[in-house]
């Protein structure tokens, strides 16, 4: 059931995989990202470069490609400019059509409307189907409703790059039994270890992990707040969506980019939770504060450990043994070979 360690690193299977799995639902965004018109989010899928756009037909997604010398449309990353060519000013309108092309001659254009693709919206979170249909959402409500996150304006956004294949950052977020190891520091002081007793739950393509300590020294400071509670909730979206929800305070938002066989842009963002708002600012900004230094840590972490396993699998080895406490990345292997299976459509 584990894929082979080969598809770790081979680059016919990644092409395969923004192919067969990314371009089926493809987190693009959350709403607070396309708040005001213009404000756009792009990025590169494989050989798809791709916008996201508000546009005052709600939120869309384009070809980046400009129709005419092949620009990019949107500089890579987010912001809010014009629909427009930066090279010679050639804009486009909501539907993707040529708006304004200066000192062209219009008849002989072939080409007059970029691609766009199907998007899905549940929960503020966006997807779109790079394959021409409209991606399934109908698990994301639930999902951020067990994990309790509500996906609000971000306190924090960041990004971190990972020398290793994306599913190895799937991999590790979907266990605890590394935390005794790799965590010693950060989230063992926290009150999380390797055996916290915790609640599995699957549907088909979303999981969660609902863990909730008896007892723990942090959970003493936790009491005076109302509304906290020791808590660590986590959910994630196939393939490569990830929500968490610390002590019902901090929400968290992560997106795995896939860049190559062996690297992968996680984008992520901490979210103020409706008990965190509720408290005193002073007290609110230094959970803020500690939430990002928390979560910077145990990024950093896990980065050393992932990119270790990208040298071990591209080295002669055994096949990895996944063990019951894993069961999660059981489920996400389950999906993942389901999907690769399919033909692609
Ligand atoms: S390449 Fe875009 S306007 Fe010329
Ligand atoms: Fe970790």
């Amino acid at each position: 059931m584990h894929p082979a360690r080969h598809t770790y690193h081979d680059k016919s299977v990644f092409q395969d995989e923004l192919s067969r799995l990314f371009n089926r639902r493809l987190f693009i965004g959350a709403t607070q990202d396309f708040a005001s018109l213009d404000c756009y989010r792009s990025f590169q899928l494989g050989r798809h470069a791709l916008t996201s756009r508000a546009t005052p037909e709600g939120v869309r997604t384009f070809s980046n490609v400009c129709l005419h010398r092949n620009s990019l449309i949107d500089p890579p990353g987010s912001g809010q400019r014009p629909f427009r060519c930066s090279y010679h000013g050639w804009s486009y309108h909501a539907d993707g059509s040529l708006k304004h092309a200066p000192y062209a001659e219009i008849a002989c254009l072939h080409h007059r409307r970029l691609s766009s693709f199907p998007i899905a919206e549940a929960g503020q979170l966006h997807f779109a189907g790079i394959n021409g249909i409209t991606p399934l959402v109908d698990e994301v409500p639930e999902l951020l409703q067990k994990v309790g996150v509500g996906i609000d304006t971000a306190f924090h956004q960041s990004e971190l790059a990972h020398e290793c294949n994306w599913k190895l950052l799937v991999e590790n977020v979907l266990e605890g039994y590394h935390l005794n190891f790799i965590h010693e520091n950060s989230l063992i002081p926290a009150g999380l270890h390797s055996a916290t007793p915790a609640e599995i739950g699957y549907r088909s393509y979303t999981s969660w992990c609902l863990a909730r300590p008896e007892a723990s020294p942090i959970m003493t400071g936790l009491k005076h707040l109302p509304g906290a509670r020791h808590q660590y909730l986590h959910g994630y979206i196939f393939p490569n969506v990830l929500v968490a929800n610390t002590n019902n305070l901090v929400g968290y938002l992560g997106e795995l980019q896939p860049l190559s066989a062996d690297r992968t842009l996680l984008r992520w963002r901490l979210l103020e939770l409706p008990a965190l708002r509720a408290l005193p600012e002073n007290m609110r900004e230094y959970i803020r504060q500690e939430a990002v230094a928390s979560c910077e840590k145990v990024l950093q972490e896990d980065k050393h450990v992932v990119e270790s396993c990208q040298r071990g699998l591209e080295s002669e080895g055994t096949p990895p043994q996944l063990q019951p406490c894993e069961e999660r990345i059981m489920h996400f292997h389950q999906i993942y070979a389901e999907m690769m299976k399919q033909t692609e459509s």
